[in-house]
């Protein structure tokens, strides 16, 4: 009886620890959503990273940088190099020290990452509100759910629930962590206005900004699910071959002819 007790206490511990750290103590579990690049042979919605970028470079890049993401990697989202060149040079990053040893600023250049706007993290804390706009290169990997949580937190801002109360500088966000969140409401209709023409709901935004982050988080999607792809046929034919193979080999002892004999 006891161990049963002890079995039964063990599993509603864990049971709650799972539920806790699911939720990694947001509200709600983000919204599921389709993506075009889920699945082994996903591909990369690249009309809709390109939409992305416009929304991260007109409205994200104000508060987040993407340090693991150079200018010159928007050559493979289809973009011509001298476009490349032209945005780049739109931001400054750190120069060299000149020769009164002072720092110095220069306009990126399409081998540079994308900087900061802010000059340090304390001056990024002091712009809002005490909390770190964090960098965003890997965001679409390093939260659980990822893509569905940065699309659910973009377009997820409610009224807080009645009774709770919202430390100043805070809104209330159900799919954050801890429900209280430092980033304003960063989509608003019609914010961005699309160069191919498609209407800027914060929906629509919301989703090419996250098909961007994921291009930034993994380039190479795209080419991994083909290379998947051709890896699956190369197996497929030599199951296939071996197959055959085998049935030859052992024709003769499955016949009931003594092999060594027949020779
Ligand atoms: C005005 C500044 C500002 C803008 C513009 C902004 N953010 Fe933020 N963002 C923040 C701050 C500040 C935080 C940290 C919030 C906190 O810790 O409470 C944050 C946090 C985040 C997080 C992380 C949440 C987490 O789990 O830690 C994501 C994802 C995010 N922003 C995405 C975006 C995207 C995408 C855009 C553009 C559509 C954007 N942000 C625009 C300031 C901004």
């Amino acid at each position: 009886m006891k161990l049963v007790k002890n079995i039964a206490i063990a599993l509603t511990a864990a049971a709650a620890f799972a539920g806790a750290s699911f939720g990694a103590g947001a509200d709600k579990h983000p919204m599921q959503m389709e993506w075009e690049f889920e699945g082994p042979f996903g591909k990369m919605d690249m009309s809709s990273a390109q939409r992305g970028w416009q929304v991260y470079k007109q409205v994200c890049s104000a508060c987040h940088s993407l340090k693991y993401f150079r200018f010159r990697n928007l050559a493979d989202l289809g973009y011509e190099e001298d476009m490349i060149k032209a945005w780049a040079a739109e931001y400054e990053v750190a120069g060299e020290i000149d020769d009164a040893g002072d720092p110095t600023v220069r306009a990126a250049r399409p081998e540079d990452a994308f900087p900061s706007p802010f000059p340090n993290d304390n001056a990024a804390r002091a712009s809002n509100g005490g909390a770190l706009p964090p960098d965003l290169s890997l965001m679409a990997k390093a939260r659980h759910d990822g893509p569905n949580y940065i699309y659910s937190l973009l377009v997820g801002y409610e009224d807080a629930p009645a009774g709770r109360d919202m430390p100043a500088g805070k809104q209330y966000n159900p799919y954050f962590k801890g429900g209280a969140i430092s980033m304003a409401p960063p989509l608003a209709e019609g914010i961005v206005e699309y160069e191919d023409g498609t209407a800027a709901t914060p929906e629509q935004m919301a989703k090419d900004v996250t098909n961007f982050l994921m291009y930034v988080a993994e380039p190479k999607l795209t080419a991994r699910h083909h290379m998947g792809l051709k890896v699956l046929l190369f197996l497929g034919i030599l199951t296939i071959i071996l197959y055959f193979s085998m049935k030859k080999i052992w024709k003769p002892v499955k016949s009931g002819k003594n092999f060594y004999e027949d020779k």
